[in-house]
């Protein structure tokens, strides 16, 4: 199995400013989107979105670790936030559109 490879390349580095943001705006009244609010990515943002998740969520694993699955929002958001965790290099706003992506086309049935 490939997945016995993927420890090393885990970073310790934690991304608390985008990972709190993730977490939603009850949490400190920032102004991000609940994890329970879908927002469906625009048709100008969506190719820009996808094409920023292949390139940056396929870096550890391959991206049908996230492909294959369906989850709910707040599966996504928990799963991204774990991700930001282990040393993803995305901002707050990235992270929230790569969320918005895979909780609109990897949903699961809320
Ligand atoms: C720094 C390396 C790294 C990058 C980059 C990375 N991942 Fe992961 N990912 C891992 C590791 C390690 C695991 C296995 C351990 C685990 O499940 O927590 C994993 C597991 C997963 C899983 C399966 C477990 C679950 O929670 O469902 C999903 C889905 C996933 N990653 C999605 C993503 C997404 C989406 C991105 C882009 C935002 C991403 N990953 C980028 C390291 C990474």
């Amino acid at each position: 199995m490939r997945s016995s490879g993927l420890g090393h390349r885990v970073r310790a580095a934690f991304a608390g400013a985008a990972l709190l943001a993730l977490a939603g705006a009850g949490v400190c009244g920032e102004t991000r989107p609940a994890p329970a609010q879908a927002a469906p990515l625009s048709e100008e943002a969506l190719p820009r979105v996808k094409a920023q998740f292949e390139d940056v969520c396929g870096n550890c694993h391959d991206l049908y670790v996230t492909t294959d699955q369906r989850k709910t929002r707040a599966g996504w958001a928990t799963t991204v936030g774990k991700m930001i965790g282990y040393g993803v290099p995305l901002s707050a706003v990235e992270a929230n559109e790569i969320l918005d992506y895979l909780s609109t086309q990897y949903a699961a049935a809320n």
